[in-house]
């Protein structure tokens, strides 16, 4: 059977297994999936010996970057992003390098939730390698401003720098904000010590602005809570951007799109 893996450290609580073993079922396709815990000082060996009888493998913290200077070939994302999070064996046995999580994030806004991102005000909190790998996807859709902005300013400003070429980004600080946006998204790491990026509530036009948390949790993230009470249209978790860069991975690795609808619902009810 076709092996595939997570590549993490820690890796043991990784949703991805479950996601992908439903993809599979789904859509019938024959693989397993399991999680590789690979040692901190030495991803390159752990990712050599498993690509010799493995086809593909996803990559989560810390290695992403490594997987980055492993693969052989890199897609024009993934080299954007300075990151790999999906690993393939080609035909000739090099590996080609992917990043799919800006792809699950636009997929997550566009065809989940049913936002159009052309023309729009976006504002994207946090200057990290989330940040990085999302610039991409978000540009590609258009929108009519894209503004960074970062607790450590002099961060927002190297990625709006490195990405100025694909459309309308700026960097900011976070306390120089106070106009509406129509988008703001949350990639700091600031939900996981439960603490709000300090932007101003009037950045939220009560009714209209969209509202997105990169992470997600049983409860509202503190993100989540915070729009929702400065009147937020809708406040809205990862959970689906997790699916659908795994959806994104099946994807390159198999050729079969799965209907990453039903594995989120079932996903968010095992989550409650
Ligand atoms: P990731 O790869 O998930 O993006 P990262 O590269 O460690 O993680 O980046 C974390 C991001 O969250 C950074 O933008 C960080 O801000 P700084 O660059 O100023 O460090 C941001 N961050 C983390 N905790 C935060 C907090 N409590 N408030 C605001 N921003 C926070």
């Amino acid at each position: 059977m076709d092996r595939y893996v997570v590549f993490g450290n820690p890796i043991g609580h990784s949703k991805s297994p479950l996601i992908h073993r439903m993809f599979a079922e789904q859509t019938g396709e024959h693989l397993d999936y399991s999680t590789l815990l690979a040692p901190l000082e030495d991803f390159t060996t752990c990712a050599r010996e498993f690509f010799q009888q493995g086809r593909g493998a996803n990559v989560t913290v810390p290695f992403k970057e490594d997987a980055y200077r492993l693969a052989n070939t890199l897609t024009e994302r993934a080299q954007r992003a300075g990151a790999v999070n999906t690993l393939s064996k080609l035909a000739d046995g090099t590996l080609l390098g992917d990043n799919t999580d800006g792809a699950g994030l636009v997929r997550d806004l566009t065809v989940n939730a049913g936002l159009s991102l052309q023309g729009k005000r976006i504002l994207l909190l946090g200057a990290g390698g989330a940040v990085r790998g999302a610039l991409e996807p978000l540009l590609a859709e258009r929108p009519a401003s894209l503004i960074i902005a970062n607790r450590t300013v002099e961060k927002a400003e190297l990625l709006a720098e490195l990405f100025d070429d694909l459309g309308p980004v700026s960097a900011s600080g976070f306390d120089w904000l106070r106009e509406p946006v129509d988008v703001i998204i949350n990639a700091t790491s600031a939900s996981l010590s439960g603490d709000v990026p300090s932007i101003a509530g009037s950045l939220i036009e009560p009714g209209k602005t969209f509202c997105y948390d990169m992470m997600y949790a049983k409860e509202p993230t503190a993100f989540c809570r915070w729009a929702t009470e400065q009147g937020a249209a809708v406040a809205m978790d990862g959970l689906g951007m997790l699916v659908e860069q795994a959806a994104e991975a099946f994807f390159l690795w198999r050729g079969v799109r799965p209907e990453s609808a039903l594995v989120l619902a079932e996903l968010r009810r095992q989550l409650a």
